[in-house]
């Protein structure tokens, strides 16, 4: 029996809750949560599996060596799913450091620790980078598609660090031999997502009748994928990838921002009973993201033909699921608005 001991670092976040609560569902799978429970953290994204005998959660920084090689020891982890990341483009623009430090130092100890604790047997053993497409830069309106092979061109403080991440991965594979994966992703949204990113925070704004701030003219371009289908393309190229490939994921459902957030808008008058047109009244321009840019658009025509995955999930339906679950999760909302969940884990973990 082959039993994987799967090391997810940033499980406590929006995606990485969301592959857990798969990965734990799998057959011979033990799951080893490792996160820092920065305010993007949250246990309560995991109470559906906290009682589950195959998953354990250690509170930990992926910066912290002697932790990581208790953790690789102890545990006898084979795989790495690496989310563990400062996520948020518009903290990069205050605080670029914080992200020089957690994404690249901390990217860059735990594949030193991997290697030295996986001491050169690499057999079913995987190192699993989850990166952005924000790492190739920006295109023009029209019809251009980020591929694999497309040059690094990152732009702001946050796809710079996750690009010098990736390159950090690419040559631990070149130098050493050692086994990885990478995947950059667009766009997510859903349950669980902090609402600091534009859909959340628009649900929330609407829900309580705050302005909805539209940087520059709102005509920036994103491609949006519902979390499930990212974290389920997450574990087809864990189950089938090829060792130090790279693989594009995307929705192929491009929208500019104004546009999103009208259908957003439309969707929240229909479900809480308000005029049509009520809550546009809400969208309000503000001074554009410093370095904002224009359009992001994958090709993920890779994934699709060699391992067969692609999105299961119409926009429409996604929107419509993650709009009801903020309205019925309202407690998650209000807790992680007030900062109020950071007692659910203090109480726990101190
Ligand atoms: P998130 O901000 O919701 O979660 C990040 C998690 O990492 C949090 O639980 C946080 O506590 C943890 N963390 C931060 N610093 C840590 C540290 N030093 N040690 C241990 N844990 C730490 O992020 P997300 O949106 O779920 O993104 C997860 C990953 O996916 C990131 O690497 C991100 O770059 C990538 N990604 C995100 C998107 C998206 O649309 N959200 C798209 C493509 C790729
Ligand atoms: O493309 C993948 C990336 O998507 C991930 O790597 C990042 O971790 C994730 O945060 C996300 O980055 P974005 O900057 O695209 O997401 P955000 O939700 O912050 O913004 C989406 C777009 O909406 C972007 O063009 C900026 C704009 N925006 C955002 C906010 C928060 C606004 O117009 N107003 C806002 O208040």
């Amino acid at each position: 029996m082959n039993i994987q001991n799967i090391l997810v670092t940033g499980g406590a976040g929006f995606i990485g809750s969301e592959v857990i609560r798969q990965l734990v569902t799998l057959e011979n799978t033990n799951v080893i949560n490792l996160d820092k429970l920065t305010y993007a953290g949250n246990l309560e994204n995991l109470k559906s599996v906290e009682s589950n005998s195959n998953y354990t959660f250690v509170k930990g920084d992926i910066c912290d060596e002697s932790l990581l090689k208790e953790l690789f020891k102890t545990h006898k982890i084979s795989k790495v799913i690496h989310l563990a990341a400062e996520s948020h483009v518009d903290r990069s623009i205050n605080d670029p450091l914080l992200f020089v430090r957690t994404n690249l130092i901390g990217t860059a100890t735990l594949l030193n620790v991997a290697k030295s604790s996986w001491e050169g047997d690499y057999i079913n053993k995987v190192f699993y980078h989850i990166s952005t497409d924000e790492v190739y830069g920006s295109l023009n309106f029209g019809n251009d598609l980020f591929k694999e092979t497309t040059s690094y061109d990152p732009r702001s403080p946050y796809s710079a660090s996750k690009a010098g991440s990736d390159h950090l991965v690419r040559s631990f594979f070149h130098t050493y031999g050692f086994p990885i994966l990478i995947s950059n992703c667009s766009n997510n949204y859903g349950p669980y997502q902090f609402p600091e990113k534009l859909v959340p925070l628009c649900i929330n704004n609407i829900l309580n009748k705050k302005p909805l701030p539209i940087y520059g003219k709102g005509e920036n371009i994103r491609d949006w994928l519902y979390v499930s289908d990212h974290a389920d393309a997450i574990l087809t190229i864990l189950k089938n990838g090829q060792i130090g490939e790279t693989y594009n994921i995307g929705g192929n459902n491009e929208w500019s921002n104004l546009d999103l957030v009208k259908v957003i808008c439309k969707t929240m008058d229909l479900k809480l009973n308000r005029p049509e047109g009520d809550s546009e009244k809400l969208i309000t321009f503000v001074q554009d993201r410093a370095g904002h840019d224009l359009r992001y658009a994958i090709d993920s025509s890779k994934i699709q033909k060699e391992l067969g995955w692609t999105p299961s999930l119409q926009f429409e339906d996604g929107l419509k699921l993650t709009v009801d679950w903020y309205l019925q999760e309202t407690e998650w909302l209000r807790n992680v608005s007030s900062g109020e969940y950071k007692s659910y884990y203090k109480n726990q973990y101190g």
